[in-house]
């Protein structure tokens, strides 16, 4: 089945080979103005300009994008996205004063997702998750990584990992499943953490490679949270069933969790709000990506990470929008782009490809999706009219989105 999208009046992120994007590199938004594209069984199969669009029988499906400009999606590498229920309560605490620590504290925050999520049964855990993730499709995300971690118990992280299982069979979009055992200390091993470990080591790990349930491992490292060698530890321990970590590092207070995730070949270090230049620098010297999510900063109205000075140094950067109740109640990636370049300077071409392409490469999906090349699968965005590419960030917070496509198929 053969289809062609004539009329683009600009295609979007073509390349014909792809690498990560790193410093300079990440500015290069390779584009083509009045362009056709083939799509051959869900897949990219050829594309070029307007006046060089081959001639081609009847028999292929047309359709024409009035001028439209065609975005691979987004591929969002960092989502909490299967969950209970939302945490409004705890935002209205913050709102008079409350920190994020105070309502960790508190017992609220993850602990409080935590016992939501073991009182749910996998079914309705599983129609609550797919509602999401087929709105942040129309949102535009064709792609995206979905992490447990409000389990925090063998049973809970294992019905947490199998409804991404699910999701994976019955979803439009490829998925990529992160084991995050380690995001809190639950109440009962609040002053028995090497307990707690042991859990994650010898009962959750074993059990979660055996139904091969995970694709990464993750751990919250921060001050009242897991250490840098509790991180390590359970990383090594990730590491005996091939699972790669990806990393909650350096979100309120840089305790050495660059260095470590660098040294244990972390493929992301995500968060980075608070960031020394040694560790800056360090990380432009590896080939861990830096994942930022500026709506997390922008909910718990912290200071956002250093998106400039990372890229000026040459880091390897992607934007995810770390969909989860306590931190992001939202998946658009569409408002991850605008406040990355309205409070972040990153600029257009940069952000957008730092939500596609790089946000593919931190999934390790940069053969599947990312980017307007040649085999990959046809997941984009039609956008409505739009002046030109930075208009995209520019209207921030409206819906410039007409169509998505997802493997040839508008959805
Ligand atoms: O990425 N920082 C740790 N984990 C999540 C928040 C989880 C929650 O508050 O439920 C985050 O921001
Ligand atoms: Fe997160």
């Amino acid at each position: 089945m053969k289809t062609i999208i004539t009329n683009i009046g600009l295609l979007v992120n073509v390349r014909d080979k792809n690498f990560l994007l790193r410093g300079k590199e990440l500015s290069q938004l390779p584009c083509i103005q009045n362009a056709y594209l083939i799509i051959e069984d869900g897949k990219i199969a050829d594309y070029g300009t307007m006046s060089n669009l081959p001639t081609y029988n009847n028999q292929l499906s047309t359709i024409n994008a009035n001028g439209a400009t065609v975005f691979p999606c987004w591929c969002d590498s960092h989502t909490h996205l299967v969950f209970a229920a939302s945490r409004e309560e705890e935002f209205v605490d913050k709102i008079k004063g409350l920190s994020y620590a105070d309502i960790a504290a508190k017992g609220g925050g993850i602990l409080n997702s935590a016992n939501k999520l073991n009182a749910m049964n996998e079914d309705e855990l599983f129609n609550l998750a797919l509602k999401r993730l087929n709105e942040v499709i129309q949102l535009g995300t064709g792609a995206v990584e979905i992490k447990s971690g409000y389990g925090l118990s063998v049973e809970g992280e294992l019905k947490m990992l199998r409804v991404i299982k699910q999701l994976k069979e019955k979803s439009l979009i490829p998925i990529k499943a992160t084991f995050l055992g380690a995001h809190a200390y639950p109440l009962q091993y609040k002053n028995d953490h090497e307990a707690y470990i042991k859990l994650i080591v010898d009962e959750m790990l074993p059990n979660i490679a055996k139904e091969k349930l995970a694709d990464y491992i993750d751990c919250f490292c921060e001050q009242g949270f897991f250490s840098v060698d509790e991180m390590k530890r359970i990383c090594e321990a990730g590491a005996k069933y091939n699972l790669k970590p990806k990393l909650h590092v350096n979100q309120l207070n840089s305790i050495g969790g660059i260095e470590a995730a660098i040294e244990l070949n972390a493929l992301s270090v995500d968060h980075l709000e608070t960031m020394t230049d040694d560790e800056i620098l360090k990380l432009s010297n590896s080939e861990t990506i830096g994942t930022l999510l500026p709506t997390a900063a922008y909910f718990l109205r912290m200071q956002y990470p250093p998106a400039r000075k990372l890229i000026d140094n040459n880091c390897a950067v992607a934007l995810a929008s770390d969909f989860n109740p306590g931190s992001s109640p939202s998946g658009n990636m569409n408002t991850v782009v605008s406040m990355s370049c309205i409070q972040m300077r990153m600029l257009p071409e940069e952000a957008i490809n730092a939500a596609t392409i790089n946000g593919a490469y931190a999934m390790e999906l940069e053969n599947e999706v990312g980017s307007i090349t040649i085999g990959k699968k046809a997941n984009l965005i039609f956008t409505k009219p739009i002046s030109s590419l930075a208009y995209l960030p520019y209207a921030f917070g409206n819906n410039l989105i007409d169509k998505v496509m997802i493997e040839g198929e508008f959805v």
